[in-house]
């Protein structure tokens, strides 16, 4: 019996995404009796029924492209913004699923999306998830899709930074995505041999960071790469919101406590990743030039390495597979090398931190390199 299923893409796009439509596609079409509705820009795109009939030719010359064939945005079923209005649009996307009589719902994307996949879950659909970001950060799945690509393009980077900086005998900082997590920077940073990693599982403080710079210095190496992550946050700035937030619980009461502490959140995120400041700090404590180089969303672009594109056709033809087998409320992932379903209410609302003891985090200490603590 043919089955349909509706598709899209939410969140950052990362290098990938095409990959994994082609293997979820061709799989679909020819191994399954499975059609696809592609919609496009994410959840808003859905509740408006901006739909594509993806088939045949639809899967073919996409492998090695950037970005996503069907567009995407952060939009949130629950919450979207409508002419300045946050509007609930779940309603309309349960219609559209009715009115295309889907079997099931396919959404490619980050830790948001996940929780937005979870969420019409709850609303009644049935619905199968992909692992698909640049940072890492999804639980239950080794890597994301377009994690490793990010990897090369970060370290590449580095790369090219190194013989700048030795001229020059500068300090470089280098600024990588990652607002939660570090596994990105991390990665490059080991792989392009930064001599400072900052990540924000672990916050740095700026005179050990100096204090590393100046060692090298004086072991004649009189320039530094660092590599931080746009989430990194000093000590300093961590006491200070600790303070301020136990403060808030002190003398305030009620809903008042909640709004402060919300406030405080946000500031504190905005506080992070402050890497000009950082940038000022170190050439005042080490009197070496200091510049910056924000990557930015290059890291996001472009065509998949080769394990992004073995990663993405590994897991949108085993997406294919557990929806012929009816298998829904999963994120498909890849683990340990095998592909298995993990259970969609785990995977939403969680993210995968780099644990302060993780083998990357040995391996980097050993080899020299700094974390600022
Ligand atoms: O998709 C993840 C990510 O690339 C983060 O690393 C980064 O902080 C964020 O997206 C940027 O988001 P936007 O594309 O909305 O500016």
């Amino acid at each position: 019996m043919t089955k349909r299923i509706g598709l899209l893409t939410s969140g950052g796009d990362s290098p990938g995404i095409n990959a994994a439509i082609r293997g979820l596609g061709k799989a679909s079409h020819s191994d399954f009796n499975i059609e696809i509705i592609g919609f496009q820009d994410g959840f808003s795109g859905m509740a408006d029924d901006m739909h594509i009939k993806l088939e045949g030719d639809a899967f073919s010359g996409i492998l090695t492209n950037g970005g996503t064939i069907l567009g995407t945005n952060r939009d949130q079923p629950e919450k979207m913004l409508v002419n300045g209005q946050i509007v609930d649009r779940t309603q309309d996307i349960l219609n559209v699923y009715k009115k295309h009589k889907l079997d099931g719902l396919v959404v490619f994307g980050g830790s948001q999306a996940q929780s937005s996949a979870h969420y019409l879950q709850q609303q009644g659909l049935k619905v199968i998830t992909l692992p698909v970001t640049i940072d890492n950060d999804i639980p239950f799945a080794d890597s994301s899709v377009g994690f490793d690509t990010a990897i090369g393009v970060a370290a590449e980077a580095i790369d090219r930074l190194h013989s700048t900086a030795i001229s020059h005998h500068r300090i470089i900082i280098v600024e990588m995505m990652g607002r939660d997590t570090g596994w990105l920077t991390l990665a490059a940073g080991i792989a392009g041999g930064a001599d400072v990693v900052l990540i924000p599982e672990i916050p740095y403080q700026v005179n050990k960071v100096a204090a590393a710079v100046l060692e090298r210095a004086k072991a004649g190496k009189r320039f530094s790469l660092i590599a931080v992550s746009e989430g990194a946050i000093s000590q300093e700035n961590v006491r200070f919101f600790d303070s301020a937030r136990k403060a808030n619980e002190r003398i305030r009461t009620g809903e008042d406590v909640q709004e402060v502490a919300q406030f405080l959140n946000t500031i504190e995120k905005r506080s992070a990743g402050d890497t000009n400041h950082l940038a000022n700090q170190l050439e005042q404590a080490t009197q070496l030039e200091t510049r910056v180089t924000i990557l930015g969303y290059l890291q996001r672009g472009g065509t998949p390495s080769a394990s992004d594109r073995v990663l993405a056709t590994q897991l949108g033809t085993a997406c294919a597979a557990m929806i012929n087998a009816n298998k829904f409320g999963v994120m498909v992932a890849s683990q340990s090398g095998i592909i298995v379903p993990a259970p969609l209410e785990d995977v939403a609302g969680n993210i995968k931190y780099v644990p302060k003891d993780h083998a990357w985090i040995h391996g980097a200490r050993l080899v020299g390199v700094s974390l600022g603590d």
